[in-house]
């Protein structure tokens, strides 16, 4: 028989948080007190978690309870009744680390729809459910007894990543590296590992150096689920810029993605958030994929800038996209400090990049941010691939020095 869903959602969220029972009524009863005006009794927590549909998951930080969240678990939603962090530790994101893995959880286990009250005033507690793309739908009048305040019904859309947008994208940075001879036979060595062959679920892109392009183009022409892009492109369909590419040009010599805002030309090249947002909005106008490439420098992470840093680059490289749907656009998290240092980001760095920039995605394009592929690069290696890929809104992995041999990139694609 298959397990029920709040089984299942329980299971999911257990591997996040820690389920609380009726022994954690005392813990609990004190985190609400600090945390909200009219706290819960001992006996409502006794009896509300008692009921197999209500749970508390919790968060123990330093050996006490942190924070935790009490959802209901209807059929296909999931209604959060309570989500409280103690006031100091607020600051250190634990509110919003509590929040992704409950969505998660619902996610997970095929969730259509989540659903939440808030207080009209509680300003900040409405601007983290904003920041997740949950929506105002309801008010409800006097909805809280102690001060007479009105509640607001916030609702969020789960629908389940969409089919196409499952898929995993493994993409080769070859970055400036291959003539075009070295290039069409690295790629002939490819379509022999992969075409016909390619591990379910699985699409590549090569990103060739721009006179390699049409090589490689020819190399893999008719290739199942094997596409070529660019590095770079100039945001105009033609004109006096000497040594630039138009996104026409591209498409003539056979790439269909495009990267744009890679940290090599963001640090090396100088290209600034603006530039990568008139190249990102242009390829795409022009009938190109972009692959946004965002990442911190370990300066910028060391000072705790890590969301504000994607937040800009983000907000920038999408200020003019009018993007059709998930497939037209995938992002790349490379954090600066990973790419070709030999130095992986740890899974609770890669999943934490991954999941602010799901927020931000879906804040962007609430119809279908959930389901844009987020790509993780920076020392991605045949041992190591397999585990970054498994992640949490890990869609794919951007291979720079790894993928210039064919045998170590198909070995990252199988991973
Ligand atoms: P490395 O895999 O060589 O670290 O490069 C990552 C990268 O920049 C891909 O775009």
């Amino acid at each position: 028989m298959a397990e029920p869903v709040d089984a299942r959602c329980a299971r999911e969220l257990t591997a996040v948080f820690e389920e609380l029972g009726a022994a954690d009524a005392g813990a609990l009863a004190a985190l609400e007190a600090l945390c909200f005006s009219s706290p819960w009794s001992e006996a409502q927590f006794v009896s509300s978690f008692g009921q197999a549909a209500f749970r508390a998951f919790g968060l123990r930080a330093a050996g006490r309870l942190a924070g935790y969240a009490a959802v209901y678990c209807g059929a296909d939603e999931l209604e959060l009744l309570n989500i409280a962090v103690l006031p100091e530790l607020r600051r250190q994101g634990l509110g919003a680390r509590l929040l992704d893995g409950v969505l998660q959880a619902a996610r997970k286990t095929g969730m259509n729809r989540g659903l939440l009250e808030v207080r009209v005033g509680n300003a900040p507690a409405r601007a983290l459910y904003e920041s997740f793309g949950f929506a105002p739908v309801g008010r409800r009048k006097r909805y809280y007894a102690d001060t007479g305040e009105d509640a607001l019904v916030y609702q969020l859309d789960l629908a389940s990543r969409e089919e196409c947008c499952m898929r995993k994208i493994v993409a080769a940075n070859w970055k400036m590296y291959k003539t075009r001879g070295e290039a069409a036979a690295t790629a002939t060595a490819l379509r022999r590992l992969l075409d016909g062959n390619m591990p379910e679920g699985r699409d590549v892109v090569v990103f060739p150096p721009f006179l390699a392009v049409s090589a490689v183009a020819e190399a893999l022409a008719g290739a199942d689920r094997m596409a070529v892009g660019a590095q770079d492109v100039y945001p105009a369909a033609e004109g006096a810029f000497t040594g630039e590419v138009s996104p026409a040009m591209l498409r003539d010599g056979g790439a269909s993605w495009v990267l744009v805002g890679h940290s090599e030309r963001r640090h090396v090249l100088g290209e600034d958030d603006a530039f990568v947002g008139r190249k990102a909005a242009f390829a795409l106008e022009q009938g190109l994929k972009i692959m946004v490439c965002v990442g911190e420098t370990l300066e910028e992470r060391e000072a705790g800038r890590l969301e504000a840093v994607l937040a800009r680059q983000l907000d920038a490289a999408f200020a003019g996209v009018r993007a059709a749907g998930c497939g037209d656009l995938a992002v790349a998290y490379e954090p600066v400090w990973a790419i070709g240092t030999g130095k992986v980001a740890g899974p609770r760095e890669i999943a934490e990049a991954h999941a602010l920039v799901r927020r931000l995605l879906v804040r962007r394009f609430p119809e279908f941010g959930n389901n844009v592929a987020i790509l993780y690069g920076g020392s991605v290696k045949p041992a190591n691939a397999a585990s970054i890929i498994a992640l949490d809104n890990v869609d794919g992995l951007l291979v720079g020095g790894a993928s210039l041999d064919a045998e170590s990139f198909s070995a990252i694609v199988r991973a």
